[in-house]
Protein backbone atom coordinates (compact mmCIF):
# COMPACT_ATOMS: atom_id res chain seq x y z
CA UNK A 1 0.00 0.00 0.00
CA UNK A 2 1.48 3.57 -0.99
CA UNK A 3 -1.45 5.36 0.20
CA UNK A 4 -2.23 4.77 4.34
CA UNK A 5 -4.42 8.05 5.17
CA UNK A 6 -4.43 6.86 8.44
CA UNK A 7 -0.23 8.34 8.64
CA UNK A 8 -2.16 11.57 8.97
CA UNK A 9 -4.81 10.58 12.25
CA UNK A 10 -1.49 8.74 14.11
CA UNK A 11 -1.28 11.47 16.91
CA UNK A 12 -3.18 14.21 18.26
CA UNK A 13 -0.20 16.85 17.41
CA UNK A 14 -0.43 15.67 13.14
CA UNK A 15 -3.91 15.08 13.64
CA UNK A 16 -4.74 19.11 15.10
CA UNK A 17 -2.01 19.82 12.00
CA UNK A 18 -4.34 18.61 9.54
CA UNK A 19 -7.48 20.07 11.05
CA UNK A 20 -9.32 21.80 8.54
CA UNK A 21 -12.48 23.79 10.58
CA UNK A 22 -12.87 24.96 13.91
CA UNK A 23 -15.23 26.54 16.54
CA UNK A 24 -14.16 29.57 18.33
CA UNK A 25 -15.73 31.65 20.63
CA UNK A 26 -16.06 34.59 18.16
CA UNK A 27 -18.65 32.54 15.79
CA UNK A 28 -20.98 32.18 18.50
CA UNK A 29 -24.23 33.88 18.87
CA UNK A 30 -25.85 33.34 22.32
CA UNK A 31 -29.69 33.45 21.90
CA UNK A 32 -31.33 34.51 25.23
CA UNK A 33 -34.73 34.48 26.18
CA UNK A 34 -36.07 37.42 28.39
CA UNK A 35 -39.52 38.41 30.41
CA UNK A 36 -41.04 40.92 32.04
CA UNK A 37 -40.51 41.23 35.93
CA UNK A 38 -37.42 41.51 38.40
CA UNK A 39 -35.27 38.60 39.55
CA UNK A 40 -36.39 36.37 36.93
CA UNK A 41 -34.54 33.23 36.01
CA UNK A 42 -36.99 30.96 35.02
CA UNK A 43 -35.93 27.53 32.85
CA UNK A 44 -37.81 26.65 29.94
CA UNK A 45 -38.57 22.96 30.44
CA UNK A 46 -37.69 21.67 27.32
CA UNK A 47 -34.78 23.55 27.37
CA UNK A 48 -32.49 22.42 30.40
CA UNK A 49 -30.03 25.09 30.90
CA UNK A 50 -31.75 27.77 28.98
CA UNK A 51 -33.89 30.66 30.94
CA UNK A 52 -36.05 33.62 30.58
CA UNK A 53 -34.32 36.57 32.40
CA UNK A 54 -35.68 39.61 33.63
CA UNK A 55 -33.44 42.51 32.50
CA UNK A 56 -31.37 42.83 35.92
CA UNK A 57 -30.70 39.12 35.52
CA UNK A 58 -30.30 39.27 31.94
CA UNK A 59 -27.46 41.89 32.46
CA UNK A 60 -25.75 39.52 35.00
CA UNK A 61 -25.63 36.73 32.16
CA UNK A 62 -24.81 39.14 29.51
CA UNK A 63 -21.62 40.05 31.88
CA UNK A 64 -21.22 36.69 32.76
CA UNK A 65 -20.79 35.68 29.02
CA UNK A 66 -18.36 38.83 27.95
CA UNK A 67 -16.01 37.57 30.72
CA UNK A 68 -15.74 34.39 29.09
CA UNK A 69 -15.49 35.54 25.45
CA UNK A 70 -18.99 35.17 24.97
CA UNK A 71 -19.49 38.14 22.99
CA UNK A 72 -23.07 38.31 20.81
CA UNK A 73 -26.33 37.88 22.00
CA UNK A 74 -29.37 37.75 20.11
CA UNK A 75 -32.73 38.42 22.27
CA UNK A 76 -36.22 36.97 22.28
CA UNK A 77 -39.04 38.30 24.53
CA UNK A 78 -41.98 36.58 25.94
CA UNK A 79 -44.63 38.89 26.12
CA UNK A 80 -47.62 38.51 28.27
CA UNK A 81 -50.72 37.08 26.53
CA UNK A 82 -52.36 40.15 27.51
CA UNK A 83 -50.10 42.63 25.62
CA UNK A 84 -50.70 40.87 22.54
CA UNK A 85 -52.96 42.16 19.82
CA UNK A 86 -53.27 41.64 15.85
CA UNK A 87 -51.12 44.43 14.71
CA UNK A 88 -48.35 43.29 17.60
CA UNK A 89 -48.29 47.11 18.61
CA UNK A 90 -46.60 46.26 21.64
CA UNK A 91 -43.60 45.64 20.07
CA UNK A 92 -42.68 48.91 18.98
CA UNK A 93 -44.34 50.62 21.92
CA UNK A 94 -41.89 53.08 23.54
CA UNK A 95 -40.54 51.56 26.89
CA UNK A 96 -41.62 48.14 26.09
CA UNK A 97 -39.33 45.03 28.02
CA UNK A 98 -37.75 44.47 24.99
CA UNK A 99 -36.43 47.81 24.00
CA UNK A 100 -35.25 48.37 27.44
CA UNK A 101 -34.01 44.93 27.54
CA UNK A 102 -31.46 46.13 24.33
CA UNK A 103 -31.08 49.93 25.49
CA UNK A 104 -29.88 48.46 29.30
CA UNK A 105 -27.59 45.77 27.34
CA UNK A 106 -25.81 48.55 25.03
CA UNK A 107 -25.45 51.14 28.04
CA UNK A 108 -24.20 48.35 30.38
CA UNK A 109 -21.71 46.50 27.92
CA UNK A 110 -20.97 49.20 24.95
CA UNK A 111 -18.89 46.41 23.58
CA UNK A 112 -21.41 43.26 23.45
CA UNK A 113 -23.17 42.74 20.23
CA UNK A 114 -26.73 42.60 20.46
CA UNK A 115 -29.01 40.64 17.38
CA UNK A 116 -32.53 41.63 17.64
CA UNK A 117 -35.39 39.28 16.37
CA UNK A 118 -37.76 40.62 14.19
CA UNK A 119 -41.01 39.23 13.67
CA UNK A 120 -44.68 39.63 14.76
CA UNK A 121 -45.04 36.24 16.66
CA UNK A 122 -44.28 36.93 20.23
CA UNK A 123 -46.47 39.86 20.09
CA UNK A 124 -48.88 38.38 17.94
CA UNK A 125 -52.49 37.62 19.49
CA UNK A 126 -52.70 35.39 16.58
CA UNK A 127 -49.14 33.78 17.06
CA UNK A 128 -48.21 34.11 13.50
CA UNK A 129 -45.43 35.86 11.99
CA UNK A 130 -47.84 37.93 9.98
CA UNK A 131 -51.25 40.15 10.16
CA UNK A 132 -53.66 37.87 9.63
CA UNK A 133 -57.04 38.39 7.76
CA UNK A 134 -59.70 36.10 6.61
CA UNK A 135 -57.05 32.62 7.90
CA UNK A 136 -54.39 34.66 5.39
CA UNK A 137 -51.18 36.06 6.04
CA UNK A 138 -50.98 39.59 4.66
CA UNK A 139 -47.68 40.25 3.28
CA UNK A 140 -47.31 44.04 2.37
CA UNK A 141 -49.57 45.24 5.38
CA UNK A 142 -46.88 43.10 7.59
CA UNK A 143 -43.61 44.87 6.32
CA UNK A 144 -45.07 48.14 7.48
CA UNK A 145 -45.26 46.64 10.87
CA UNK A 146 -41.54 44.88 10.45
CA UNK A 147 -40.25 48.20 9.80
CA UNK A 148 -41.68 50.19 12.93
CA UNK A 149 -40.09 47.30 14.42
CA UNK A 150 -36.52 47.11 13.24
CA UNK A 151 -36.76 51.22 13.11
CA UNK A 152 -37.66 50.85 17.09
CA UNK A 153 -34.60 48.20 17.28
CA UNK A 154 -32.52 50.66 15.92
CA UNK A 155 -32.90 53.76 18.20
CA UNK A 156 -32.54 51.24 21.24
CA UNK A 157 -29.13 50.11 19.91
CA UNK A 158 -29.26 47.60 18.34
CA UNK A 159 -25.75 46.13 16.13
CA UNK A 160 -27.99 43.88 13.94
CA UNK A 161 -31.36 43.56 13.42
CA UNK A 162 -32.41 39.52 12.30
CA UNK A 163 -36.05 39.88 10.71
CA UNK A 164 -37.43 36.26 10.74
CA UNK A 165 -40.50 36.44 9.42
CA UNK A 166 -40.18 35.36 5.88
CA UNK A 167 -42.39 38.05 4.29
CA UNK A 168 -41.42 38.75 0.85
CA UNK A 169 -38.95 41.93 -0.08
CA UNK A 170 -38.90 42.82 3.97
CA UNK A 171 -34.93 42.88 3.44
CA UNK A 172 -35.10 45.78 0.98
CA UNK A 173 -38.19 47.47 2.87
CA UNK A 174 -36.12 47.38 6.52
CA UNK A 175 -32.99 48.82 5.20
CA UNK A 176 -34.86 51.57 3.29
CA UNK A 177 -36.58 52.83 6.57
CA UNK A 178 -33.21 52.20 8.44
CA UNK A 179 -30.94 54.20 5.81
CA UNK A 180 -33.49 57.16 5.91
CA UNK A 181 -33.77 57.32 9.16
CA UNK A 182 -29.61 57.35 9.51
CA UNK A 183 -28.79 53.98 10.63
CA UNK A 184 -27.22 52.86 7.68
CA UNK A 185 -24.64 51.25 10.07
CA UNK A 186 -26.95 48.61 11.56
CA UNK A 187 -26.52 45.33 9.74
CA UNK A 188 -29.08 43.39 8.68
CA UNK A 189 -28.99 39.16 9.02
CA UNK A 190 -31.59 37.94 7.07
CA UNK A 191 -33.35 34.58 7.76
CA UNK A 192 -32.84 33.68 4.55
CA UNK A 193 -33.78 30.15 4.16
CA UNK A 194 -35.88 29.19 7.44
CA UNK A 195 -37.81 26.26 6.97
CA UNK A 196 -41.42 25.43 8.41
CA UNK A 197 -39.68 23.21 11.08
CA UNK A 198 -41.06 21.26 14.04
CA UNK A 199 -37.51 21.79 15.57
CA UNK A 200 -38.75 25.11 16.89
CA UNK A 201 -41.21 23.51 19.43
CA UNK A 202 -39.20 24.21 22.50
CA UNK A 203 -38.49 27.98 21.20
CA UNK A 204 -42.78 28.11 21.04
CA UNK A 205 -42.92 26.77 24.52
CA UNK A 206 -40.29 29.16 25.82
CA UNK A 207 -41.86 32.36 24.21
CA UNK A 208 -45.84 31.26 24.54
CA UNK A 209 -45.63 31.94 20.64
CA UNK A 210 -47.46 28.75 18.84
CA UNK A 211 -49.88 30.01 16.52
CA UNK A 212 -53.43 30.08 17.19
CA UNK A 213 -54.98 28.36 13.95
CA UNK A 214 -52.93 26.63 10.99
CA UNK A 215 -49.20 26.27 10.62
CA UNK A 216 -46.69 28.57 9.07
CA UNK A 217 -46.19 27.02 5.82
CA UNK A 218 -47.82 29.94 3.41
CA UNK A 219 -44.27 31.68 4.31
CA UNK A 220 -41.86 29.14 5.77
CA UNK A 221 -39.74 27.00 3.09
CA UNK A 222 -40.87 23.31 2.67
CA UNK A 223 -38.28 21.33 4.06
CA UNK A 224 -38.60 19.07 0.95
CA UNK A 225 -36.88 22.12 -1.18
CA UNK A 226 -33.04 23.58 -1.18
CA UNK A 227 -33.48 25.60 -4.50
CA UNK A 228 -35.85 28.00 -2.97
CA UNK A 229 -33.19 28.94 -0.87
CA UNK A 230 -31.06 30.28 -3.93
CA UNK A 231 -34.12 32.30 -5.02
CA UNK A 232 -34.62 33.99 -1.48
CA UNK A 233 -30.93 34.59 -1.25
CA UNK A 234 -30.76 36.15 -4.23
CA UNK A 235 -33.75 38.53 -3.38
CA UNK A 236 -31.73 39.13 0.17
CA UNK A 237 -27.73 39.67 -1.41
CA UNK A 238 -29.77 41.97 -3.92
CA UNK A 239 -32.12 44.09 -0.83
CA UNK A 240 -29.26 44.41 1.03
CA UNK A 241 -28.55 41.65 3.52
CA UNK A 242 -25.13 41.20 5.36
CA UNK A 243 -25.55 38.00 6.57
CA UNK A 244 -27.51 34.56 5.16
CA UNK A 245 -29.28 32.66 7.58
CA UNK A 246 -30.64 29.33 7.48
CA UNK A 247 -32.41 27.78 10.02
CA UNK A 248 -32.81 25.13 11.01
CA UNK A 249 -28.89 23.75 11.05
CA UNK A 250 -28.30 20.70 11.65
CA UNK A 251 -31.99 19.35 8.94
CA UNK A 252 -30.36 21.37 6.50
CA UNK A 253 -26.21 21.70 6.34
CA UNK A 254 -26.83 20.92 2.76
CA UNK A 255 -28.54 24.42 2.13
CA UNK A 256 -25.79 25.96 4.24
CA UNK A 257 -22.95 24.60 1.68
CA UNK A 258 -25.41 25.62 -0.96
CA UNK A 259 -25.37 29.93 0.20
CA UNK A 260 -21.81 29.25 0.88
CA UNK A 261 -20.99 28.08 -2.47
CA UNK A 262 -23.26 30.23 -4.24
CA UNK A 263 -22.80 33.44 -2.31
CA UNK A 264 -19.98 35.55 -1.15
CA UNK A 265 -22.30 37.19 2.52
CA UNK A 266 -21.33 35.41 5.38
CA UNK A 267 -23.28 32.24 6.15
CA UNK A 268 -25.08 32.02 10.11
CA UNK A 269 -26.91 28.79 10.95
CA UNK A 270 -28.98 28.63 13.63
CA UNK A 271 -28.92 25.46 15.58
CA UNK A 272 -32.44 25.77 16.95
CA UNK A 273 -34.20 24.89 20.17
CA UNK A 274 -35.43 21.46 19.32
CA UNK A 275 -31.88 20.20 17.91
CA UNK A 276 -30.98 21.56 21.32
CA UNK A 277 -33.53 19.59 23.27
CA UNK A 278 -32.73 16.23 21.24
CA UNK A 279 -29.08 16.35 22.15
CA UNK A 280 -29.57 17.66 25.90
CA UNK A 281 -32.55 14.69 25.77
CA UNK A 282 -30.38 12.08 24.96
CA UNK A 283 -27.31 12.99 26.88
CA UNK A 284 -29.19 13.49 30.24
CA UNK A 285 -30.16 9.78 29.32
CA UNK A 286 -27.05 8.20 29.10
CA UNK A 287 -27.69 7.53 25.43
CA UNK A 288 -25.32 9.78 23.58
CA UNK A 289 -22.11 10.98 25.31
CA UNK A 290 -21.59 15.35 25.75
CA UNK A 291 -19.10 14.89 22.33
CA UNK A 292 -22.21 15.17 19.84
CA UNK A 293 -22.16 18.49 20.73
CA UNK A 294 -18.97 19.84 19.54
CA UNK A 295 -19.64 17.55 16.67
CA UNK A 296 -22.94 19.25 15.72
CA UNK A 297 -21.13 22.64 16.19
CA UNK A 298 -18.15 21.90 13.52
CA UNK A 299 -20.59 20.19 11.13
CA UNK A 300 -22.04 23.30 10.63
CA UNK A 301 -18.50 25.42 10.13
CA UNK A 302 -17.66 22.34 7.65
CA UNK A 303 -20.53 23.41 5.58
CA UNK A 304 -19.56 26.49 5.50
CA UNK A 305 -21.24 28.68 8.35
CA UNK A 306 -19.34 31.56 9.88
CA UNK A 307 -21.61 32.46 12.76
CA UNK A 308 -23.69 29.95 14.35
CA UNK A 309 -26.46 31.11 16.45
CA UNK A 310 -26.50 28.05 19.48
CA UNK A 311 -28.15 27.66 22.93
CA UNK A 312 -24.73 26.10 23.52
CA UNK A 313 -22.51 28.65 23.19
CA UNK A 314 -22.00 29.79 27.11
CA UNK A 315 -21.51 26.01 27.92
CA UNK A 316 -19.13 25.17 25.15
CA UNK A 317 -16.42 27.95 26.38
CA UNK A 318 -17.13 27.32 30.37
CA UNK A 319 -16.64 23.38 29.30
CA UNK A 320 -12.75 24.82 27.50
CA UNK A 321 -14.06 22.97 24.30
CA UNK A 322 -14.32 26.29 22.65
CA UNK A 323 -11.78 29.21 23.09
C1 LIG B 1 -39.98 33.66 15.30
C2 LIG B 1 -38.77 32.81 15.53
C3 LIG B 1 -38.79 31.44 15.73
C4 LIG B 1 -37.48 31.09 16.05
C5 LIG B 1 -36.70 32.23 15.99
N1 LIG B 1 -37.52 33.30 15.64
C6 LIG B 1 -39.91 30.46 15.77
C7 LIG B 1 -40.87 30.35 14.66
O1 LIG B 1 -40.64 30.80 13.54
O2 LIG B 1 -41.94 29.80 14.93
C8 LIG B 1 -37.05 29.69 16.42
C9 LIG B 1 -35.78 29.55 17.17
C10 LIG B 1 -35.57 28.24 17.81
O3 LIG B 1 -36.36 27.28 17.65
O4 LIG B 1 -34.57 28.11 18.53
N2 LIG B 1 -40.14 34.36 14.17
Amino acid sequence: MLKRPRRNRKSPVIRNMIQETHVSAANLIFPLFIVDGENQKVEVKSMPGIYRYSIDNLLREVESCLKIGLNAFDLFPAVEEALKDKYATESYREGTLYLRAIEAVKKNFPEACVVTDVAMDPYSSDGHDGIVKNSEILNDETLEVLGKMALAHAQSGADIIAPSDMMDGRIGYIREILDSNGYTDVSLMSYTAKYASAYYGPFRDALGSAPKNGDKKTYQMNPANSREALIEAQLDMEEGADFLMVKPGLPYLDIIKLLHDNFDLPIAAYNVSGEYAMLKAAIANGWLSEAVIMETLLSFRRAGATSILTYHAKEVIEKGWVK
